[in-house]
């Protein structure tokens, strides 16, 4: 792309509110694969604002064939309208009028997932963000809000379920006999990036869910009808999901239908269309033989977080999309909490948590870092990210800890009844909050509009004589692209303390009025200076700290504990979540250690004997949760090890050597698994015969079968040949029996990293049980593309070739270049730069088609200055490769333009 037509950013300060009213649409559809008909008529009175007077009516619009406009009901002449490169402007719409437009498009030549396509044969729409301006000319823009009726008419044999927003409000069959129609009403006012349709030959389940005040809802779940039997699980997650938001939330469902239809072909994971939410088939399918434990969880989430947009979201949407995080991370919130409530809390949060650090904070960290309430896009699909929804739903939490349960409910109530039915902002939602918690987030509102991830530095001091102790507290943030300096964040800081013998020390601050001077085991201090000291009195002896418990708020948070301490906490905090922290933090510490070692001499090393004994203890503790366990054995990955070593916010971490680092962790694996080898044995042993041929779906089980399968895994890291005889038989033995996908998934990967005959005798075999199930041979190519095999470059490279790898489904691109290039540091950073080359082939064959999906691809290159110096020009030139493409999509060039600017995290650019 050249400099000159490069594309220019959106500015959140540009806003500006649209000049007409316009409260009904009504939209006829006559679809076709290649030349869908689509009549529009928009219901429009001019408001008296800044932009009213022109009579200019600018809607947008994009790849559209225009047929004709129509004012009133008679066809407007050329002379009264104009096409742009980006819409339609309209002249001399002064009065309250119907406007009329007839648009043709091709859904069969809709490869980009976006507007209305085809996915099996069957239409479909993605409308957010901008995908509406696809299907017709109109405001395009979440702050235009209009009731909706939709007719469809489609031959009746292709397309025998019609489907659209709201509730079904008349059908029949057309009078050429072939063709059928339905019309649906939708009555809440929503935005054009809500609307759906569907049409299709599809079968469905059906239930029904009384609401709090007794309304009777139709529920429904759509699929292909191979598909039917896979429907189960999420038609009992969407019912649980309606029970629990109306019993923590008071939030009822409010149309007489809700439907779920479940597509092959989608770019993101679901959509909260109202009253018709259209699912990824990845997160709607589910049965044990298909889909692993954590596949299980996935689609429980993502059916709840769809279903709770319906207020957070649908009833009240967000004004523009820098607003994004308004619905995004206050939704992530309450999907969070209600798998917390349903299943484990403990576990939950380890897992959200890692999601965050492993990539939130890197991309806080890179050229793309932005506020969760970004200032400025260029493609606003690129800005779906983890900020806004994962730092976006801390956030909210943290407002949760500072209010309480019981204030942030009555914060939300605020919210709810000043902006149901309207667009609101992120400041509306601060101003419930503070109104209705009765407290000042003036400080607080620094989450909104700084990015970067704050750096907390903490020590301590402790006097005997006087039993006091102080922990000294200070914070930073590193520059990010256009903040090179940030103010002070408000930081809730919750803790504990603990004895030597792990018992907890009763908290007590010195000197606070406001502090009730009863002690309790924990608090949460409220952090807001860069440096801040508290004081404790009646400490009794040298107390450990457990600190950010819960993981209270996203920074990363520096404490010199000592080898014991954290053996401590690993045992003894009351706290599950900072025990599973100090093992990870141990393990890194480990890790560190052996890479500056002699390999011989390491289990002499205190640091070594310590980590050895606390995994040890903790293995053998029957007391323990075995899905906790299972999270304390499964041990970061390279990128975060090599970030968990960066402790000062304005020290440049060290680079990467992804050779260095991975040989360090291997040997640190490799002797847990040969030290605990017998404990592992006979653990896994013990489940795996509890287990049976019983297999059952509540979270108990599940943790069990976490455990079993985390000994697995870590047992195939032994290095002696003897014990790789011994784990590769018990592998194997898993796999043949297994009646569920988790068990058969977990053999499966562990043998994936040998060059056994059996890997390849398993692999064959395991293809050809699953042929015709999609979702199952993604696995089967995720799997190899997560291989720590030497060849694993060639391998993926080879199953680009493969008759089932198809770049037009994103679920397919995503199993195999996705996974390899996200997940496979070891392989993908290959030093030759093989694995740079092939991503950069796929990213360039994908934007000509999916620029969404392109985009997602490309940023795993934002991280490209974390590695050494060769790796970094090799990283470079694929960024600049992929930069002078002719007509490179503004989502690539985006996210490629900004990896290569000179100052990534630093100062203004200029
Ligand atoms: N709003 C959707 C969600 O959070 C996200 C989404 C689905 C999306 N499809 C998309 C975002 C396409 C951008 C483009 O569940
Ligand atoms: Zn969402």
């Amino acid at each position: 792309m050249r400099d000159n037509d490069a594309p220019k950013p959106i500015l959140r300060e540009e806003y500006r509110p649209f000049a007409y009213r316009m409260d009904h649409v009504a939209l006829t559809f006559e679809l076709d694969s290649d030349a869908t008909l689509v009549f529009s008529e928009l219901h429009l009175q001019p408001l008296e604002n800044e932009n009213a007077d022109s009579g200019q009516l600018l809607l947008d619009g994009a790849e559209l064939e225009l047929v004709d406009v129509h004012l009133n009901g008679s066809v407007l002449g050329a002379d009264r309208f104009q096409q742009t490169e980006t819409g339609l402007l309209i002249e001399g719409i002064t009065k309250t009028c119907v406007l009329g437009i007839r648009t043709r498009i091709n859904p069969a030549a809709n490869a980009a997932l976006e507007g209305l396509y085809q996915s099996s044969g069957n239409f479909c729409t993605q409308c957010e963000a901008q995908g509406f301006r696809k299907i017709t000319y109109y405001p395009d823009r979440p702050d235009v809000l209009a009731t909706f009726d939709v007719t469809l008419i489609a031959d009746k044999a292709r397309y025998p379920v019609l489907l659209a927003n709201g509730n079904l409000a008349d059908s029949g069959l057309c009078d050429d006999g072939n063709r059928h129609w339905a019309r649906w009403h939708d009555p809440f006012p929503k935005p054009s990036y809500l609307f759906a349709l569907v049409a299709g030959n599809l079968e469905h389940i059906q239930d029904t869910y009384t609401t709090a005040s007794g309304r009777e809802v139709d529920l429904r779940i759509y699929a292909e009808s191979h598909n039917l039997s896979q429907l189960d699980y999420a038609m009992e997650a969407l019912k649980r999901s309606m029970k629990w938001d109306e019993e923590v939330f008071n939030f009822e469902y409010d149309l007489d239908i809700f439907m779920i239809v479940a597509v092959d072909d989608f770019n993101m994971g679901a959509m909260e269309n109202k009253g018709l939410n259209i699912f990824n088939s990845r997160f709607v399918l589910a049965r044990p033989e298909t889909a692993t434990d954590t596949d299980i969880a996935g689609v429980e989430s993502v059916i709840a977080h769809e279903y709770f947009h319906n207020w957070t979201g649908n009833r009240i949407t967000c004004r523009d999309w820098f607003q994004l995080s308004l619905k995004e991370g206050l939704t992530v919130f309450r999907d969070q909490e209600f798998s917390s409530d349903i299943n484990s809390r403990a576990v939950k949060r380890i897992a959200d948590v890692r999601l965050l650090k492993s990539r939130q904070f890197p991309e806080d960290a890179g050229p793309m870092a932005h506020p969760i309430r970004p200032d400025s896009y260029i493609e606003i699909n690129n800005f779906y990210t983890v900020t806004v929804y994962e730092k976006g739903a801390e956030v909210i939490r943290m407002m949760h800890t500072l209010l309480g349960a019981e204030g942030f409910q009555k914060g939300m109530a605020v919210y709810v009844e000043r902006h149901d039915g309207t667009a609101a902002t992120c400041e509306d939602f601060v101003l419930a909050m503070e109104q209705g918690g009765g407290v000042d987030f003036s400080q607080f509102r620094r989450w909104y509009s700084q990015a970067g991830t704050p750096a907390l530095q903490i020590s301590s001091e402790y006097d005997a004589d006087s039993q006091s102790y102080k922990l000294i507290v200070e914070q930073n943030c590193a520059a990010t692209p256009g903040q090179s300096s940030k103010l002070p964040f408000h930081i809730p800081l919750r803790l504990g303390l603990l004895g030597k013998a792990g018992q907890a020390l009763p908290l007590q601050q010195t000197d606070k009025a406001s502090q009730s001077t009863k002690a309790s085991n924990e608090l949460v201090l409220d952090l807001k200076d860069g440096k801040q000291v508290f004081e404790f009195e009646n400490v009794a002896e040298q107390p450990v700290p457990s600190l950010l418990r819960q993981f209270s708020a996203p920074v990363n948070m520096n404490y010199q504990y000592s080898d014991s301490d954290l053996a401590l906490l690993m045992s003894h905090d009351s706290d599950t979540f900072n025990r599973w922290d100090s093992s990870q933090r141990l393990f890194c510490r480990v890790v560190e250690l052996v890479k500056t070692a002699k390999g011989d001499r390491l289990r002499e090393h205190d640091s070594v004997a310590v980590m050895l004994q606390a995994f040890s203890v903790c293995l053998a503790d029957e007391t323990m949760d075995p899905a906790l366990k299972a999270e304390i054995f499964t041990f970061p990955d390279i990128e975060a090890i090599a970030d968990s070593q960066t402790d000062s916010a304005n020290k440049a971490p060290a680079l990467i050597d992804v050779e260095l680092l991975h040989s360090a962790r291997q040997s640190v694996l490799s002797l847990l698994a040969t030290t605990l080898q017998e404990s592992l044995l006979t653990q896994y042993q013990l489940l795996q015969d509890a287990q049976g041929d019983d297999y059952q779906l509540d979270a108990a089980s599940m943790g069990k079968r976490s455990l079993k399968n985390t000994c697995l895994q870590l047992l195939s890291n032994s290095g002696e040949s003897a014990a790789i005889d011994v784990w590769q038989k018990l592998a194997e033995k898993q796999y043949v029996q297994a009646n569920n996908m988790t068990d058969r998934v977990a053999s499966l990967k562990a043998l994936c990293s040998t060059t056994s005959a059996t890997r390849e005798n398993t692999l064959t075999d395991f293809y050809q049980r699953f042929e015709n199930e999609k979702l199952v041979i993604d696995k089967w190519f995720s799997l190899q593309a997560q291989s720590t095999a030497a060849d694993v470059v060639e391998q993926v490279d080879s199953l680009r070739a493969h008759s089932a790898f198809n770049l037009l489904n994103p679920n397919r691109v995503r199993s195999l270049i996705g996974v390899f290039a996200m997940t496979n540091t070891v392989g993908f950073h290959q030093a030759d730069g093989r694995g740079y080359q092939l991503l950069t082939e796929t990213i360039t064959a994908l934007d000509r088609h999916n620029p969404q999906v392109a985009a997602r691809l490309a940023s795993v290159f934002t991280r490209w200055r974390r590695f050494d110096v060769g790796r970094q020009k090799l990283m470079q030139q694929s960024l600049q490769q992929i930069a002078s493409i002719e007509n490179l999509s503004p989502d690539v060039f985006e996210i490629v333009s900004k990896s290569l600017e000179s100052n990534s995290g630093g100062e203004e650019s200029a």
